[in-house]
């Protein structure tokens, strides 16, 4: 799971630049014949280099319950998968095949770390907030569609993770 994780990490971003392999996330979206508001929204956000940052300094200060889930994480990695996910959650959304696989994985994944249903709507008013400073096109219109479009793959990772109680850890 470790190496797994860590493979996924390094490479995966490699083999998005590069081209190699399957069609990177990165391509398909350019492949579909209309561009969306979502997408659009999140090159725009990931323009300064610094919206994930501020979607983590946010996460992490909405509970010491969160705060404390990532007291080992290697931020370096963590910020990576966690922009990859965001393109893999907007491919989903769009119905592009082969997305569920990873969606679904990622619910197992997050099961396992005891991670509470109640824990994803802080996660994604963090993002909301995140796209408020960083798009410079924010309109509350262009949140509810983040919203509806991020919601979709959370309703399905809460779903393959099966319900549970707060850990309280
Ligand atoms: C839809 C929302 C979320 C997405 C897309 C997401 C994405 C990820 C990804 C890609 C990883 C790397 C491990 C893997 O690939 O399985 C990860 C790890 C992790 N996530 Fe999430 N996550 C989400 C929600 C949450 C929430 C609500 C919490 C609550 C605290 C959380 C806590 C963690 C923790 C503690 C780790 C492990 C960090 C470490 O390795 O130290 N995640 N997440």
């Amino acid at each position: 799971m470790l190496l797994w994780t860590v493979l996924r990490a390094t490479i995966s971003p490699l083999c998005d630049a590069a081209g190699y392999g399957q069609v990177s996330l990165q391509e398909q979206l350019s492949m579909t014949d209309q561009s969306n508001e979502v997408t659009e929204s999140f090159y725009r956000c990931r323009r300064d280099g610094h919206f994930v940052d501020t979607f983590y300094d946010l996460f992490l200060s909405k509970s010491t319950e969160i705060a404390q889930k990532f007291l080992r994480t290697d931020f370096r990695i963590q910020k990576l998968m966690l922009r990859q996910s965001l393109l893999e959650m907007i491919c989903f959304d769009r119905g592009m095949p082969g997305t569920r696989e990873e969606i679904e994985r990622l619910g197992r994944s997050h099961k396992e770390l005891r991670i509470a249903p109640d824990m994803y709507s802080m996660w994604l008013d963090a993002l909301c907030e995140a796209i408020r400073k960083h798009d410079p096109d924010y309109t509350p219109e262009l949140e509810q569609l983040w919203r509806h479009a991020m919601l979709k793959s959370i309703n399905e990772m809460i779903s393959a993770g099966g319900s549970q109680e707060s850990s309280g850890c």
